[in-house]
Order: structure tokens, then C-alpha cells, then sequence
């Protein structure tokens, strides 16, 4: 897995008991890294973006997992290994970065997660899951990010078990569960 900040996310894959291979991260200081040591998972820290696949190899991961990774992977990295990123939104609406943020600004009533396979755009990838999460009038951009996460660490771990038994048939931009 790969995480640059706080690393809820990862610590649902771990409780979920899944095999959590590697924590990486871009910066040293993220708690996603604390949150791995205490579980007993092994972490690197790597700055340079062209490098993951060389810092990662030896770790042979099924799938990379992006939980917060706010970096864009080169092209030949996703385009060589399969890659999974949740993001705070129901894309395509409000890619990139403070989607909560952007969904509150934009004054939609229902936003939520979308968790999707890797390419080489930002946040374009074939859907695998997606849940909805309705905007209340007092949300900020931390409240409705809150509710967010609760689907989040639900939807991650679900569609990175489907991804590892087997179960997600990609053709095109259409992810099925098998
Ligand atoms: C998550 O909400 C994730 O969707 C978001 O960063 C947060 C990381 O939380 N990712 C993006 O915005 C990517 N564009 P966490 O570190 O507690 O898992």
C-alpha cells in the first residue's frame, strides 16, 4: 500500500485482515507509517516517484493499493502493475485534490467514495465500487469528509478481497464482480 498522510485507510485493510504486504510512503513523518509498525507491517519511504517500482519489487505486491498516496505515479508504473486508488467522491465528479471541499463549494446534495482501478490520468480509472454519502446544509468540508471515510474503509477493503480472489473482470471502462 501506498499513503501520504494519515492512513486511515490502511489501518481497514490491516483490521480487515488483509495481506498488507508493505506500507510505502513519500514522506517519512505519516502516520500511515506508525500505523504499520504497530501492526507489525513492514514500511519504506521513497521521495522519488520513478523509483516505487524498483523500491517495491522485492515485496512482489498482487496489487498496489493507493490509501491517500496524493503523488501521481509515473505511467509505466501503473501501466506494470495493477493499481487501486480510493477517492473522496463520486467521480467523475471532483477529481484531484479537496474533493469534499470542491462537492461543498459546488453545492451537490450527494457525494460519497469511488474506489477504481489505476490509469494514467488523475482519478480516471475503471470503477470498481462506489457508495453514496448525502451533504447535510451545516457539512464542512471535515464533517462531510468524516462521513466519507466511514464508506470508505468499508468499500477498500471489500473490493481489494474481490481484486485478490479473483473476482473483478475488467473490459474497458467496466469493472464487473464475478
Ligand atoms: C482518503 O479520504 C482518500 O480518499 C483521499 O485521501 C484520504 C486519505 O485518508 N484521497 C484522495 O483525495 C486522492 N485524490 P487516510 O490517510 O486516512 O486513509
Amino acid at each position: 500500500m501506498l499513503a501520504s498522510g494519515e492512513g486511515t485507510n490502511v489501518q481497514a485493510l490491516m483490521d480487515e485482515r488483509l495481506p498488507v504486504v508493505v506500507v510505502g510512503s513519500d514522506r517519512p513523518l505519516a502516520r500511515a507509517l506508525e500505523r504499520a509498525h504497530a501492526a507489525g507491517v513492514r514500511t519504506v519511504v521513497n521521495r522519488d516517484l520513478a523509483r516505487w517500482g524498483e523500491v517495491l519489487a522485492p515485496f512482489q505486491p498482487d496489487v498496489v493499493v493507493l490509501a491517500g498516496f496524493m503523488r501521481l505515479l509515473p505511467g509505466d508504473f501503473v501501466l506494470s502493475h495493477p493499481c487501486i486508488n480510493v477517492h473522496p467522491s463520486l467521480l467523475p465528479a471532483f477529481p484531484g485534490l479537496r474533493a469534499p471541499e470542491q462537492a461543498l463549494a459546488y453545492g451537490v446534495k450527494l457525494t460519497g467514495c469511488t474506489v477504481h482501478y489505476v490509469d494514467t490520468g488523475v482519478d480516471t480509472g475503471p470503477i470498481i465500487l462506489q457508495a453514496a454519502v448525502p451533504v447535510r446544509a451545516d457539512d464542512t468540508p471535515d464533517s462531510l469528509h468524516a462521513r466519507i471515510q466511514v464508506e470508505e474503509h468499508r468499500l477498500l477493503p471489500e473490493a481489494v478481497r474481490l481484486h485478490l480472489a479473483g473476482r473483478l473482470r475488467r473490459n474497458g471502462r467496466h469493472v464487473e464482480v464475478i
